[in-house]
């Protein structure tokens, strides 16, 4: 009996310690493939399944999300002709596109938000012309949304990037997808088979952007040598080459990409005028 009851212990404990030890692995590779991610612009050119495309979703939608809004709405690009179309929105990143195994549209939406809320016959924010907090909690909905899906894909073996021309073209974007008015057209999420292992990416020091209690202000000399790693880090991945196809430092590509001139200026207008209409009431 005892002999028994000493195996059947045995068994316990044993099976405890195995399964404590297979949620810590699983754990362990949860952080592993976190700490490990990486953006990936070449991709072996591959489609999708739907099923695939719709567990992604799944676990996108798994969220936190303000209010259980779901201030955002996810378009897939399934047909090619489309697909062409979004290419053509995206200067330089044509490969990228049609390549990719699947490229979901992330959005910005408060029109389904406002039409639930219409439902409950309040006079709802929504409907107001001041929703500040609304509007960039949208935005938040919309990023934690991608920020999991590119988990998911990650966790099925897939690699992602994200293109920024939605939100720099929003009419355009909008046309092209039919988004009704307080849709925001923000990103793509390109995902896809990897097609290279770029090393990963310089971050800021933590201690740059995790404060116990308080704000601490970064040195000038902190955030110069941040900048000077970076760039070093770049220049040995030849990352402005290879992504860009231009032959210059990753500081001087960052000045370009932020520098303030007449056209900046006329693009920002019109996200401005689309925004206002159909996202930022402040
Ligand atoms: C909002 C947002 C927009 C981005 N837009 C682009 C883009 O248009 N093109 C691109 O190649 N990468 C884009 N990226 C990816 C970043 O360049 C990338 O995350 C960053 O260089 C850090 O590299 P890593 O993701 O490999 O760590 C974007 C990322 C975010 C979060």
């Amino acid at each position: 009996m005892g002999g028994i009851l000493f195996f059947a212990e045995f068994i316990l404990r044993g099976g405890a310690v195995i399964f404590v030890g297979a949620g810590l692995l699983r754990r362990r590779s949860l952080l592993k493939l976190l700490r490990e991610r990486r953006s990936i612009r070449v991709f072996k050119r591959a489609r999708m399944p739907d099923d695939v495309a719709r567990l992604i979703v799944e676990a996108g939608v798994r969220a936190p999300s303000y209010l259980h809004l779901q201030e955002y709405s996810i378009i897939i690009v399934a047909d090619e002709n489309l697909r062409g179309e979004v290419a053509k929105l995206c200067e330089g990143q044509n490969e990228l596109i049609m390549n990719a195994a699947a490229i979901f549209l992330i959005c910005a939406d408060l029109n389904r938000p406002a039409r639930m809320l219409s439902l409950l016959g309040h006079l709802n924010i929504l409907r107001s012309n001041k929703h500040p907090v609304e509007s960039i909690l949208a935005v938040f909905d919309a990023g934690l949304v991608t920020a999991f899906m590119i988990m998911a894909a990650e966790i099925m073996g897939y690699g992602s990037a994200i293109l920024y021309h939605p939100i720099v073209y929003p009419s355009e974007f909008a046309r092209l997808f039919q988004l009704p008015p307080g849709v925001t057209p923000l990103i793509l999420l390109c995902v896809g088979e990897r097609g290279e292992a770029p090393p990963l990416r310089p971050r800021l020091p933590l201690d740059l952007v995790f404060f116990r209690n308080f704000y601490r202000e970064a040195g000038n000399e902190d955030l110069k040598k941040h900048l000077k790693e970076l760039d070093e880090a770049m220049r040995r991945e030849d990352y402005v080459r290879k992504y860009a196809g231009l032959d210059m430092d990753y500081l001087e590509y960052l000045k370009l990409m932020t520098t303030f001139n007449d056209e900046t200026k006329k693009t920002y207008d019109a996200v401005e005028r689309f925004l206002k209409e159909n996202l930022m009431r402040f």
